[in-house]
C-alpha cells in the first residue's frame, strides 16, 4: 500500500482492555493499520490474540466489560474511537458493516429473510418498501441465491449454512458500504462451501470497490483474498506485509512457522497449523517478545524486552532479528 492511496480506515496505536477480577486485562496492545480505499487488508491470528475484540471496537460493539484504552480509529478523518452513538449509527451498517463467524446466529430468527434485508434499506434510505423488496431481490440474486423473490418469504432456518452467510453478505452490502469488516465469515461453513463464499467476496469487493479488513485464523484464506496482511499474536502485531511479501518471504519467525505448516484450503486448515506451545495468557504484562517462548531462533534480549516493529520495504515486523536489517 502506498501513501498516496486514499486512506479510509486509519487504526492508530489501539488499545482494548478488559475490568475482570483480577484487574485490567489488555488484550489489544498498539494495533496500528492504514486500510486505503478499495483494497483487502487481512488480520491473521490464534484463538485469543484480539481479532475480534478490535472489530467490534471499530463500530462500538464490544462487551460492557471491555473499552478502548487508548488510540484512535479514523474513519475519513472522524474519530469512531470517541464519536457518540448518535453519529455512530450513521455509519455502523451504512458506512462501516460487518459480518460475522456464526451467520445462523447473526440473522433474526423469526423476521423473514426479506424483512430483514428491506430493515436497513428502510432505516437508511429514502425508499418506498416496494423499491426495499425490488432492491433486495436484486441482493439476493447478486449473492447466488436462485428463486430470490420467492425466497424472500422465507425465513433463516430454511437455508443452509452457505445460504444464510450469502443473505448476511447481501445484508452488509446492501447500504453499499465503503468499508466492510468480516470476522471469520466461512470458518462456521464445510471446505467447498467456504471456497466459493470466499470467491464471492473477493468479486464483489473487486466489483463495488469497497475495502475489507477480513480477520480469519487461517493464512490460506488471507492468501485468498488479501492484498496486506497482519498478523497478530497476543494483542500484538508480529509482523505486517503486503499478501506477495509475506506469502513470499515471511520475516517473523512465527509467520514462518505458520507458513510452513500450512495445508491447501482445499484440505481441511481448520486451526492454526502447530507450532509448539501456546500463546500467553493476556492476565499480566508480558515481558520481552510475546513468541520468544515458542520461538526457535529467541535469544536472551527477546525475553527481556518486547521488540518493536522494524521497518524494511514498506513492511513491518516485530522481531530483533531484523534489527540491523534497515
Ligand atoms: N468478556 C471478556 N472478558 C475478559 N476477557 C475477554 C472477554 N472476551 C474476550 N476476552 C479476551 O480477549 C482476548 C481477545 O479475544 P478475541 O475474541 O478478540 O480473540 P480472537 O482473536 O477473535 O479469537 P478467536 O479466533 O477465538 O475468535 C482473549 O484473550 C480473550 O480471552
Ligand atoms: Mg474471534
Amino acid at each position: 500500500m502506498t501513501r498516496s492511496d486514499e486512506t479510509l480506515l486509519e487504526v492508530r496505536d489501539l488499545q482494548i482492555e478488559f475490568s475482570t477480577e483480577e484487574g485490567r486485562v489488555a488484550v489489544l496492545c498498539g494495533l496500528s493499520y492504514a486500510l486505503p480505499k478499495g483494497r483487502v487488508l487481512a488480520v491473521v491470528g490464534e484463538s485469543g490474540s484480539g481479532k475480534t475484540v478490535h472489530a467490534l471496537s471499530i463500530l462500538h460493539l464490544l462487551p460492557p466489560t471491555a473499552y478502548i484504552g487508548g488510540g484512535e480509529i479514523r474513519y475519513k478523518g472522524k474519530n469512531l474511537a470517541t464519536l457518540g452513538e448518535k453519529e455512530l449509527r450513521q455509519i455502523r451498517g451504512n458506512k462501516i458493516s460487518m459480518i460475522f463467524q456464526d451467520p445462523a446466529a447473526s440473522l433474526n430468527p423469526v423476521l423473514t429473510v426479506g424483512e430483514q434485508l428491506t430493515e436497513a434499506l428502510l432505516a437508511h434510505r429514502n425508499i418506498s418498501k416496494e423499491q426495499a423488496l425490488q432492491k433486495a431481490v436484486l441482493l439476493l440474486e447478486k449473492v447466488g441465491i436462485a428463486e430470490a423473490e420467492k425466497r424472500l418469504d422465507e425465513y433463516p432456518f430454511q437455508f443452509s449454512g452457505g445460504m444464510c452467510q450469502r443473505v448476511m453478505i447481501a445484508m452488509a452490502l446492501a447500504l453499499e458500504p465503503d468499508v466492510l469488516i468480516a470476522d471469520e465469515p466461512t470458518t462456521a461453513l464445510d471446505v467447498t462451501v467456504q471456497a466459493q463464499i470466499l470467491r464471492l467476496m473477493k468479486e464483489l469487493q473487486k466489483e463495488s470497490g469497497m475495502s475489507a479488513v477480513f480477520i480469519t485464523h487461517n493464512l490460506a484464506v488471507a492468501a485468498e483474498v488479501a492484498d496486506e496482511v497482519l498478523v497478530l499474536y497476543a494483542g500484538k502485531c508480529l509482523e505486517q506485509a503486503s499478501a506477495e511479501q509475506l506469502f513470499k518471504n515471511p520475516l517473523h519467525p512465527y509467520t514462518q512457522g505458520l507458513l510452513n505448516s500450512l495445508a491447501p484450503l482445499h484440505r481441511k486448515a481448520d486451526t492454526l497449523p502447530v507450532i509448539a506451545g501456546y500463546p500467553p495468557v493476556p492476565r499480566r504484562e508480558i515481558i520481552g517478545c510475546p513468541f520468544a517462548p515458542r520461538c526457535p531462533f529467541a535469544f536472551e534480549k527477546c525475553r527481556q524486552h518486547c521488540p518493536p516493529l522494524f521497518e524494511e520495504n514498506g513492511r513491518k515486523t516485530r522481531c530483533w532479528l531484523r534489527e540491523d536489517r534497515k
